[in-house]
């Protein structure tokens, strides 16, 4: 008897193990990301995230600290069939556990920008110098700190179109690469795993290809300070377009020499209305894919800048819009690159697949760039010390917090999803044990696997346990 009720007990502490979200860490190999356990290609199908604008971010509340709203706004995530989000701006101080956790659970990765409009937490793009401060690299660091802990967090920007015109351009891109810097040593002494650090850029030919290669390339006494991605915000493909006419075509052209991850960190044209979002097809096609990783459709909320697909009311209840249904549709139908895909892509696209080897030197001069303004060292100490804060933790999601009191209506004003909860995809449950069993026996029949994570001995220890209470042993 005692045997039977303990091996119950134990059932139950790996029943809640498991209950757990699970998320695999992306890596970058190459000019692409991949998922870290099944050794798949990861292509970002996403949109960009911040409610209320970048104003919303105070001491009390932010994007992602509110459960409530995650919980609200994740079902609609799942609706529109997403991998990822972008958040611009974000509050160290605040518990964003339970947010991290639910998007965790529903297979969606976070990219995070380290700034926000607050004083201390940027840089003034005209005098950079004024701005690049122990406070402000202090809030940097903090974010860094807090997000590292969680598996899904996919990389972060150290900035977002901080070079935007000539006047920026003449005095913010070496703060830029010493910011990518201070972060990349932060993560390699502090961060559990190796989080990749990029920047997202304003699309101007001026610069387009300048300012790529100048945070791509490395020298000899900084080796730390290379983006390990780069975000493009492109808003070039309006209404009916080709590959050739939106200039798509010689957009791929300038980034397929680039040894990094490039990806649309923002895109969608609104200057022709309803949008149709028929660039995402072009995105995920062979003309692209060898070349961007997918993107991020700006964006979630409306604003007064009106590229929203959802609206929000002062109670927090939310109206889609007709985006949000064309958005769904279009996602919906795209078919993401397979790993045999991308292979059989790079064997006809040598120039992307050479890239990767092709890692460029600094050479003394970029395109309209200044770069010979010497950034002083304010970092050191903070990345030898690290910065206090609550780091971030996985925690366990109850069934009431994967549900929202907030209503959600659709075009037509009809009330949707009611009673509805975030899916839970993430788990070990009965369903995905098959996979996750066949996705490692190909793993080691390929012989990439080198270490037997924890989470497969639970896995095994689970499986194990159902069997014998299905065939009545215990
Ligand atoms: C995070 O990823 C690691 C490495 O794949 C894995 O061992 C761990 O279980 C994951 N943790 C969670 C909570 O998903």
């Amino acid at each position: 008897m005692v045997t039977r009720t303990s091996i119950r007990l134990l059932y139950s502490i790996l029943f809640i193990l498991h209950a757990r979200a699970f998320i695999h860490p992306i890596e970058i190999r190459g000019k692409h990301f991949v998922d870290s356990f099944t050794e798949q290609p990861f292509f970002i199908k996403g949109l960009d995230y911040q409610p209320g604008g970048s104003s919303r971010v105070d001491g009390k509340q932010d994007p992602l600290s509110d459960p409530q709203k995650c919980a609200r706004d994740i079902m609609l995530f799942q609706q529109l069939g997403i991998n990822t989000i972008r958040v611009y701006s974000l509050n160290p101080d605040l518990n964003h556990d339970v947010c991290m956790t639910m998007l965790a659970a529903a297979g969606i990765y976070l990219f995070l920008d380290v700034n926000s409009p607050l004083q201390n937490q940027h840089l003034n793009r005209y005098e950079p110098w004024s701005t690049y401060s122990e406070p402000y690299l202090q809030h940097v660091f903090k974010l860094i700190e807090q997000f590292s802990h969680y598996n899904n967090t996919l990389g972060f920007f150290a900035g977002n179109e901080v070079v935007n015109d000539g006047r920026s351009a003449q005095t913010s891109p070496p703060y830029l690469k010493a910011l990518v810097g201070d972060m990349k040593q932060y993560i390699a002494r502090h961060s559990p795993r190796p989080i990749p650090v990029g920047y997202s850029a304003v699309d101007d030919l001026k610069f387009r290809v300048s300012l790529a290669r100048y945070l791509e390339c490395y020298d000899a006494n900084n080796k730390f300070n290379d983006v390990d991605f780069y975000g493009v915000n492109s808003y070039q493909w309006c209404g009916q377009q080709t590959f050739q006419t939106s200039g798509y075509d010689k957009l791929v052209d300038a980034y397929r020499e680039y040894s990094k991850p490039v990806f649309f960190s923002e895109f969608g044209c609104n200057e022709v209305l309803p949008r149709q979002f028929q660039e995402v097809e072009a995105l995920y096609s062979k003309e692209m894919y060898t070349v961007f990783s997918g993107g991020l459709v700006y964006e979630f909320n409306q604003e007064a800048n009106n590229y929203g697909l959802v609206d929000s009311d002062a109670e927090g209840n939310i109206k889609l819009l007709p985006d949000f249904d064309t958005l769904k549709k279009v996602y919906g139908k795209v078919h993401m690159p397979t790993a045999e895909d991308l292979q059989r892509g790079l064997e006809k696209d040598r120039a992307a697949a050479m890239a990767v080897s092709s890692k460029s030197r600094c050479v003394q001069q970029y395109d309209n760039l200044e770069i010979t303004i010497a950034v002083p060292n304010l970092a050191n100490s903070m990345i030898r010390n690290g910065v206090q804060v609550e780091p971030g933790s996985y925690v366990d999601l109850s069934e009431d917090k994967l549900r929202t009191t907030y209503k959600i209506f659709d075009v037509s004003g009809k009330e949707i999803l009611k009673g509805s909860r975030v899916e839970v995809v993430e788990v070990f449950d009965g369903s995905n044990l098959a996979k996750m069993r066949k996705l490692r026996r190909a793993r080691y029949r390929n012989g990439a696997a080198t270490s037997f994570p924890t989470s497969a001995i639970v896995l095994t220890t689970i499986g194990i346990i159902e069997l014998l209470f299905q065939f009545s042993v215990i």
